[in-house]
């Protein structure tokens, strides 16, 4: 599958590495500056497995594309896409700000950063997943043999079952959250995830996971 990651920060980095390494993707960063020495690097640790360029020149090679850009660049990221109409997004981002309370969500319950997303990117089918772990969780999601949980939410049902097949293959149990707007309740999960692990005392290497009877 043809793939553009928006953003080679933690996130992206993380899951470029392992769509390539774990499923064969093909993996195109769109990124700032191509020529930065973190991106070479990067591009050398893939070996021929990825490439980088503009985040147009990324979304117009993929069929589906990834944003990990910090919040507060995710407009200017999807518009310096272009036409992005027909293409699968997944909005990994979480809409962080300082607040008086310290880290917290800029907007929720009655929006969500995705469906900001899907307002900005006209025509293309956005679900909010990948947010609501750590990124060395996506690299590896197993905990002593117990898949942690990542949820999707989204409304194109013809690109679901393509979304969770994509995040299974880095290794997590795929929930099927609902439609696009319950990204309010995953976006408010991340945060707890990151209370927990940056607050809390739980640090970054623990995840959530579905126990049933
Ligand atoms: N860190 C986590 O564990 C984690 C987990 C789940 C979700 N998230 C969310 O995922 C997103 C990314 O987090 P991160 O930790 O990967 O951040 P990060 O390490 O700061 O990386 C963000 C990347 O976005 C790039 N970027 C910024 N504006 C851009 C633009 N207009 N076009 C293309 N690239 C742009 C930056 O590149 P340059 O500045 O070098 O150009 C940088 O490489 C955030 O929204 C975060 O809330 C993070």
């Amino acid at each position: 599958m043809k793939l553009a990651i928006i953003g080679a920060g933690n996130v992206g980095e993380t899951l470029g590495t392992a769509w390539a390494e774990k499923a064969g993707h093909e993996i195109f960063f769109g990124v700032r500056n191509p020529q930065s020495d973190k991106v070479q690097a990067l591009m050398r640790s893939l070996g021929g497995k990825a490439r980088a360029g503009t985040a147009a020149e990324a979304a117009a090679f993929a069929d589906i594309i990834v944003l990990a850009t910090p919040w507060n660049s995710a407009e200017a990221a999807i518009r310096s896409m272009g036409d992005v109409s027909g293409k699968i997004i997944l909005d990994a981002t979480n809409p962080l700000a300082m607040g008086s309370d310290g880290l917290g969500l800029e907007i929720g319950h009655d929006t969500s950063a995705a469906e900001k997303v899907q307002g900005w990117a006209e025509g293309a089918a956005v679900f909010k997943t990948l947010n609501t772990t750590g990124y060395g969780n996506m690299a590896d999601p197993v905990f002593h043999g117990v898949k942690s949980v990542m949820f999707v939410a989204g409304d194109d049902a013809a690109g679901k079952p393509k979304v969770i097949a994509l995040v299974a293959a880095l290794g997590f149990e795929v929930i099927d959250a609902g439609p696009l707007r319950n990204a309010r309740l995953l976006e408010a999960h991340a945060m707890l995830w990151i209370e927990l692990a940056l607050k809390r005392g739980l640090g970054r290497d623990f995840a959530f996971a579905i126990l049933r009877r």
